[in-house]
């Protein structure tokens, strides 16, 4: 059987160690046997592929190529995995700024922050899927470029990639909810609702026999203890168990003031580790992946990657929880409507399955969501003003149109030399 080719977009990342770490160990059955890691910043390539090199060359089966060349890397790929981030942490920092001097949220993915992100992204990844349709026309493309749900959304309404939108939440989840049962993983299966960012689990299932009621009273008991992200009475108001991100539309006003009264912010943070990981990585008696790469937030998103890589090249009819086209798993939105649920994999893909509708409590917000993505990717597409401004106005935690309007001016200032398709004239 012919060896898979598997591109990486943005192979510069201090992530990549944990993809070349999962590459590496066989369990997967991947016969991959071309990694090609593609950056445009040759100095990280050069670190972050340094280290990738010295981790493959004891061990690894397959050939492992850098480059700055974003088509000699696409060309005859079988996967293609994006991690890129247009605009680097600058751009990230006034994401999760800006926001705040309107009175939202700073955050690099929810509201306004990811909104500027989105603009940013969605035609560099459009223009990568272009290639692709030329280059490896039957490839898969493996998308956890952030706003990951917005992206994938636009890749799937404009550009005909098998493009399949990925993120670590759902599997955090499924690792956090099998450690309060004491169950291994693998064996436990999430009833998992939402978009991208904005999901909640309403089932489980551990080694086939119902489990819901065991992780929630979990749930309930840590939140009693304050060890977990949301109060004990808004769990049992939801009766379902919300991921992470819920925090910025359920605590919005806490969340605010405590990021208002930071010394700094996420983003800057990130930076910090970013530059203490790249010099780690630099480091030629360093061939593993260092520990301190916990220290970001993405974790086991190479076991979620290449876990699909494998049931998709191995035809395994599994379930996993991707981003893709709703086609009717979820009545309450649009068919064409990117959603991340479970879907059944195998060699044709992602295949999303039929789920309940959503509770109603929490129907408005996703509806509501999904509209400000929509309109999102209308804006990215069509560097319209008046899109734009629609999009923030729809999205349910910018508060008035004067937010609106002020936030449009700065987000589009503050993107500048990102945002083209917003500057020429008509
Ligand atoms: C979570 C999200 C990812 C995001 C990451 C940020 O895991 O699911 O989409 O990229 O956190 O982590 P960071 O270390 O950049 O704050």
């Amino acid at each position: 059987m012919k060896g898979l080719k598997i591109a990486v977009i943005g192979g510069g990342s201090v992530y990549t160690p944990e993809l070349i770490a999962g590459l590496i160990s066989s369990e997967l059955e991947l016969p991959a046997e071309s990694v090609v890691l593609m950056d445009i910043d040759p100095e990280r390539l050069e670190i972050v592929g340094g280290l990738a090199k010295r981790m493959a060359s004891s061990g690894a089966k397959f050939r492992l190529e850098l480059t700055t060349d974003r088509r000699q890397a696409l060309a005859g790929a079988d996967f293609v995995i994006a991690q890129l981030r247009v605009g680097g942490m600058a751009a990230r920092i006034l994401d999760e700024t800006t926001p705040l001097k309107f009175g939202v949220v700073g955050q690099e993915t929810t509201g306004p922050g990811g909104f500027g992100k989105a603009l940013r992204t969605i035609p560099i990844m459009l223009d990568i899927a272009e290639d692709m349709e030329e280059l490896c026309p039957e490839a898969f493309l493996i998308n956890f470029t952030n706003p990951s749900g917005i992206v994938t959304d636009a890749l799937l309404r404009h550009n005909r990639v098998r493009s399949i939108g990925l993120c670590n939440v759902p599997m955090g989840m499924r690792h956090m909810i099998a450690g309060w049962l004491d169950a291994d993983p693998a064996e436990v299966e999430l009833d998992y609702v939402g978009l991208n960012h904005l999901s909640w689990v309403r089932g489980v299932r551990s080694a086939g026999g119902d489990a819901f009621d065991r992780a929630f009273s979990a749930a309930v008991a840590r939140a009693q203890q304050g060890e977990f992200a949301f109060s004990a009475s808004l769990l049992e108001t939801l009766a379902m168990i919300p991921s992470y991100y819920l925090r910025y539309y359920y605590q919005h006003d806490g969340i605010l003031a405590e990021q208002k009264r930071a010394a700094r912010t996420r983003g800057e943070e990130v930076r910090e580790i970013d530059g203490e990981l790249l010099s780690l990585y630099a480091d030629p008696s360093l061939a593993t992946k260092p520990e301190s790469l916990n220290r970001r937030g993405g974790a086991h998103y190479s076991t979620a990657a290449l876990a699909l890589i494998s049931a998709i090249h191995n035809d395994k009819r599994e379930v996993h929880i991707v981003n893709v086209r709703n086609a009717g798993a979820l009545p309450d939105l649009p068919r064409e409507a990117v959603v991340e649920v479970p879907a059944l994999v195998d060699g044709d893909g992602v295949h999303p399955l039929a789920s309940k509708p959503l509770p109603l409590y929490v129907r408005g917000l996703v509806q509501a969501v999904k509209v400000y993505e929509e309109l999102t990717v209308e804006a990215a597409m069509k560097g319209d003003d008046r899109v734009a401004l629609r999009a923030l106005l729809a999205h349910p935690l910018v508060p008035s149109f004067d937010s609106a309007q002020g936030l449009w001016e700065s987000i589009k200032e503050a993107n500048r030399p990102y945002l083209p398709q917003f500057f020429t004239s008509p």
